[in-house]
């Protein structure tokens, strides 16, 4: 999604703008530009492309010397990709220089509105509006333009803006959509995500929402909704700038997938108490509540909903009552019923995700207990819903998620052993051992990125494959989608997941000589079921890839290829196997010669509906 950063300081602004708008390459984006403060007004420079385009147009344009800017990596949504429709947008009158993340819900009505008033525009995006209105509300007071043009504005928005009256000023707003706050020695910064300004300083403060920031080399002043100032607790970010860079890896999605076995233990042992207890740390959901909950619903996007599949089996079984998945996108305009012993529990990775957002406050405006599984510390849902839950997984920055995944697995899991021992739905030495399993999963998730070679055989045997079937029953089927999705995201292989009883209701039609099946076959109370799905589609001229647990004798017979899973419990087995499936996928990626950690079309964060 798109990325923006702002400067304003003693450093010349444009190599640093650059630099921190490469270090928002990872969110994903199609054009990029750069507004520039400069002695004759705001110099404007942006392209179609990549950053390393924008790169040789300012260098052939020579450096300005200028000291204040701002910066935008654009994906599109309304117009193409192209130079007129990139970021930053500079007002006909050359006073007001825009960037903008979000949508501008209601930009055909503005953009007629100030045609009439004599306003004109190049492009077709939303946020050309942006920069023409906050023109045509500015007599002088910046502030007061911007307030007084975001009263129109209907939709989701991230601002940096500069105006050409006030050389040495940045101004940010945000609604809907994230932005921080960056303070250093006599400069000060604004950026879509930490690692843009990491270089440069490690005190951020996230902007709360409708919050209007003011930002001078010596000051930063952030302003409510009603024109008072607010003061922000300064967050100093520990993990250093290594952390968002490949270290020695290719590719950060193989580097983070390495990463999972510290991820997880990190995200676990928090919350491990003296004497088999599980520690969650709330402080508005009691105990009692958690006894009191009828119903959960799961609701998330992508990835982080396929976390809410597993664990839907998991918590229906071990608390008996109804647990549901929802996509966070249909969550909202699904109706859904919902009441105050309803828990709905969020899940996501930067915690920015607007379709899960907005789920999550139609949850609470519904009157749900909701509680958020996310990664980015202070992120929108993680500081809106009524609990959080923070998986410690660390910067994550490939698009392809699997660090995130596997440590959101393991703690939604944490958390419905804490329920059931509070509801008294599982025995003591139940949940005993599942928590003996749970804290042997990062050794087993290390015994089998040990042996990368198999899946790298496999890799090689399957990556010309026009299309892919992953097969699997109940939280093999949780995983299909899983490992389908990682596949399609990043090799760009058409996949599809199927419910292995299901496929014979329309899809084996598909099937054909050479077809590549991904037969998930943990799930042991339904593996003879598996073995008869693989047979079936081996009679049409499939090829067989079987992941079997390691004791599994029969399934071998059948499969054109076997990979093992470690022994563990039923609680540890998904979070093994997923871990061959996501190297499956990067292997095959990586053969194809993809952009593996930036897949076409894709963006890390995704902050539009
Ligand atoms: O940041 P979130 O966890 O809310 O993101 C949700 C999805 O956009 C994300 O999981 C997406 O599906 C990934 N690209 C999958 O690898």
């Amino acid at each position: 999604m798109c990325g923006i950063v702002g400067y304003v300081g003693e450093k010349k602004v444009t190599p640093l703008l650059l630099e921190a708008l490469e270090k928002l390459e990872y969110r994903g984006y199609d054009s990029a530009g750069i507004a520039l403060m400069t002695d004759n007004g705001i110099g404007i420079k942006k392209t179609r492309g990549r950053i390393a385009d924008l790169r040789k147009i300012v260098e052939e344009s020579g450096e300005c010397g200028s000291t204040v800017g701002i910066g935008h990596t654009r994906w599109a949504t309304h117009g193409e990709p192209s130079d007129v429709n990139s970021h930053p947008h500079l007002s006909k009158s050359g006073r007001v220089a825009v960037v903008h993340n979000g949508i501008i819900e209601n930009y055909m009505e503005l953009r007629d509105f100030l045609i009439t008033r004599g306003y004109e525009f190049a492009g077709e995006t939303d946020s050309e509006v942006v920069s023409e209105l906050i023109d045509y509300c500015y007599s002088g007071d910046p502030v007061y333009a911007v307030r007084k043009a975001e009263l129109q504005l209907k939709g989701s928005y991230a601002l940096g803006i500069i105006f050409s009256d006030f050389p040495d000023q940045i101004f940010a707003l945000r609604k809907d959509s994230p932005l921080i706050v960056g303070i250093g020695e006599r400069e000060n910064f604004i950026a879509s995500d930490i690692p843009a300004i990491l270089k440069y300083t490690r005190d951020v403060f996230r902007l709360d929402e409708r919050e209007l920031a003011v930002l001078t080399r010596r000051s930063v002043t952030v302003l409510n909704s009603f024109g008072e100032r607010v003061d922000h607790v300064i967050e100093h970010i520990e993990w250093d700038s290594g952390a968002a860079e490949k270290g020695g890896y290719p590719h950060f999605m193989i580097k983070e997938i390495m990463e999972q076995p510290d991820a997880i233990s990190k995200t676990i042992a928090p919350r491990l108490a003296e004497g088999g207890g599980i520690e969650l740390g709330f402080k508005s959901i009691s105990d009692e509540d958690l006894k009191n909950i009828e119903s959960i619903k799961i609701t998330a996007c992508g990835s982080a909903y396929h976390v809410g599949v597993v664990a839907k089996h998991l918590l229906k079984k071990w608390l008996n009552i109804p647990v549901e998945a929802e996509l966070a996108s249909e969550f909202r305009y699904d109706d859904p019923i919902i009441n105050e012993r309803t828990l709905v529990i969020v899940i996501s990775q930067s915690g920015e995700t607007l379709d899960s957002l907005y789920a999550l406050r139609e949850a609470k405006a519904k009157g749900a207990r909701t509680v958020s599984i996310v990664n980015v510390v202070a992120s929108s849902i993680a500081n809106e819903s009524e609990e959080v839950l923070y998986t410690w997984a660390g910067p994550e920055i490939s698009v392809a998620t699997t660090k995130a995944y596997s440590t959101q697995l393991v703690l939604i899991e944490l958390f419905g052993i804490r329920m059931a021992q509070l509801r008294g739905t599982m025995s003591p030495e139940r949940s005993a051992a599942l928590i003996e399993s749970i804290k042997g999963i990062p050794e087993g998730v290390s015994h089998i990125l040990k042996d990368v070679q198999t899946i790298q055989y496999m890799a090689s045997l399957y990556f010309n494959s026009q299309s892919v079937f992953f097969l699997g029953r109940n939280i093999d089927f949780a995983l299909s989608l899983e490992a389908s999705l990682k596949l399609k995201e990043i090799s760009y292989i058409h996949s599809e997941a199927y419910a292995a009883g299901e496929l014979k209701h329309g899809t084996i039609s598909l099937i054909e000589d050479d077809t590549l099946v991904i037969a998930l076959c943990t799930y042991r109370p339904l593996l003879e079921k598996m073995i008869s799905n693989i047979k079936e589609v081996k009679a049409r001229g499939a090829k067989v890839i079987a992941i079997i647990n390691e004791d599994d004798i029969q399934t071998g017979t059948v499969a054109d290829h076997i990979i093992r899973i470690p022994e563990c419990d039923e609680i540890a087995t998904p979070s093994l196997t997923i871990v061959p499936l996501q190297l499956f996928a990067y292997y095959i990626a990586s053969l194809k010669g993809c952009d593996i950690d930036k897949p076409r079309n894709l963006a890390k964060s995704v902050t539009v509906e």
